[in-house]
């Protein structure tokens, strides 16, 4: 009976020691500098907040010119584009045209980069600062009132939705061109192809 009692008070000291180690140990890990806390990520920042409509696929240079052409940008506009990937619609509408720009983008690594591509741009021509802004938004939820020309490279059904939810809320004179895609019943004025390599890229320009 002693040795069974004997045992049983070593096991339990034993127990409480390895207990007081692990938890030192462990508050020593998290107060020591050398282990820094770790930043706190929070998954909204990582993940866009609903699946995109269209994936990334980013317009070729020159057919991003034709784009702003065809709408004739100019300094009086004001420019969305609505998923707008790395930003270079709206970097271009807002350095070689004068624009107003804001691009609109649901995923926020798309963010960061147009972010980057934008500070590269101001600082060849600093006078686009002001007239430059991304915003991480669902393009269906953004207050387009101030639009006068909105721009578009995304796939069929979420043109639809454009159609049937944006377009009817649009300024009389409004011009909306379209990379690929068209908006379903809705005839364009003009549709223009254009060469790039050895692939041909279609766009639609409609003034509403
Ligand atoms: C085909 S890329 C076009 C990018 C850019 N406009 C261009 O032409 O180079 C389509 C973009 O739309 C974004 N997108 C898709 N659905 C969206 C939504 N509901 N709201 C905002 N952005 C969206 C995607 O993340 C993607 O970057």
């Amino acid at each position: 009976m002693r040795t069974l009692l004997r045992f049983v008070l070593i096991a339990s000291i034993t127990l409480l020691t390895l207990l007081a180690c692990n938890s030192l140990s462990l508050k020593t890990t998290l107060e020591n500098p050398k282990f820094p806390p770790l930043p706190i990520v929070n998954l909204k920042d990582i993940e866009p907040e609903r699946t995109p409509d269209a994936p990334y696929l980013p317009t070729p240079q020159a057919v991003v010119l034709k784009m702003l052409e065809m709408a004739k940008v100019t300094e009086s506009d004001v420019v969305y584009d609505l998923g707008s990937g790395d930003g270079r619609i709206a970097i271009a509408a807002a350095q070689k045209f004068g624009a107003k720009a804001i691009g609109i983008e649901i995923d926020p690594e798309l963010i960061r980069e147009s972010t980057r591509e934008s500070k590269s741009a101001i600082a060849q021509t600093p006078e686009i600062r002001d007239r430059l802004k991304f915003i991480r938004q669902d393009l269906f939820k953004t207050d387009l009132d101030k639009a006068t020309v909105i721009t578009l490279y995304l796939l069929p059904e979420a043109n639809l939705r454009i159609l049937s939810e944006i377009v009817p809320k649009l300024k009389a004179g409004t011009r909306i061109v379209s990379h690929e895609y068209d908006l379903g019943d809705l005839a364009p004025n003009q549709t223009e192809t254009i060469k790039v390599g050895d692939r041909e890229y279609t766009i639609y320009l409609w003034v509403l």
